[in-house]
């Protein structure tokens, strides 16, 4: 192998540059060329394709976003598009493709397999919701900018004495809801995963009212509902004063952390090691801090699942 390609899909995440670099400097530190793909699979199938060197990647560890760009492409979901796509790698003469996405851009390099192209997925988003990787890229920094936020509105929260309903991304995740409900100590997390009856919710919210409490945190994963309809429920059902915050599209923004940065790096430079060794259509990720990658066709098949246990503690935490 002597050309391959990097390209970025989906949602951005944190690290994505991390991990582009690291595909970058490993590719030409085994001598191999590397082209980075612009737009994620509309870049592909247009051919917006340039030579990447070292210093195409320098300064950008620490950057948000990704110096590729993204994009979310209906075309590439069609066979015509696909071939469109392989037919413009072979013009450009790239044998190996990375791709640095979430699972419908796993979606995209599981086809491009099934086509014979050998491509390997980088699991980057900021969602959790990946099998085969115990942390994707992104999910961390993401974390850290929920609990950011909290901690501020913690503060006007105890100053009026009311109950904050905060929505978190995710899609149809709860992980960034659950992890961060329990580094902030949230009264209640609301997931997908799990059923929830407001009724209880809000006899919660009385309990700590009546022990106290000056104001009460409910983090609602978007893919249980709106923050704002579970504050109209709460409203409905007691006296308590609530307010809403939408997180959005902060979440996916920000400097990445160290933990993701590292990740990245060990995620995007395994990538490039299995195209040398000849593999293709495989996943990478970590799982007890050891790189593991698994054949994508498996991973996809997969439902992605919460972690009960620390389910189970939020609640015994928050009694
Ligand atoms: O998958 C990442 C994510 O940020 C989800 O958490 C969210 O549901 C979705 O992307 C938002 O997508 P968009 O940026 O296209 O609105």
């Amino acid at each position: 192998m002597k050309r391959i390609g990097v390209l970025t899909s989906g949602g951005d995440s944190p690290g994505m540059n991390a991990a582009i670099r690291a595909v970058v400097r490993k590719g030409i530190y085994h001598d191999l060329e590397v082209y980075g793909i612009y737009n994620g699979y509309a870049g592909l199938i247009s051919g917006n394709i340039k030579k990447l060197e070292l210093g195409s990647v320098g300064d950008i560890i620490h950057r948000g976003g990704t110096m590729l760009h993204s994009a979310r492409c209906l075309e590439f979901k069609t066979p015509e598009g696909q071939q469109k796509g392989i037919e413009q790698l072979k013009k450009f003469g790239i044998e190996g493709l990375v791709v640095i996405g979430g699972d419908g851009s796993f979606q995209g390099a599981k086809k491009l397999s099934e086509q014979g192209y050998p491509t390997i997925g980088v699991p980057g988003t900021i969602d959790n919701d990946i099998p085969g990787t115990d942390f994707t890229i992104g999910f961390d920094t993401a974390l850290n900018t929920i609990i950011d936020a909290i901690d501020k509105i913690r503060d006007t929260a105890t100053s009026h004495e009311r109950t904050y309903i905060i929505e978190v991304m995710g899609r149809d995740a709860g992980d960034l809801a659950l992890w961060a409900g329990l580094a902030d100590g949230a009264e209640t997390i609301l997931i997908p995963e799990e059923d929830h009856k407001m009724d209880q919710v809000v006899q919660k919210l009385q309990r700590g009212h009546e022990r106290g409490k000056k104001h009460s945190i409910i983090i609602v994963a978007e893919g249980c509902g709106s923050g704002v309809d579970v504050a109209k429920e709460i409203e409905r059902l007691s006296d308590f004063e609530t307010r809403v915050t939408v997180l959005g599209h902060i979440q996916r923004g920000g400097s990445p952390t160290a933990f993701d940065r590292v990740l990245a790096s060990r995620l995007g430079a395994q990538a490039v090691e299995l195209l040398l060794e000849g593999k293709a259509g495989r996943t990478v990720g970590i799982e007890n801090n050891k790189l593991v990658d698994y054949d994508i066709t498996e991973v996809l098949s997969r439902k992605h699942s919460i972690d009960k246990q620390m389910y189970k503690l939020s609640q015994e935490l928050s009694i």
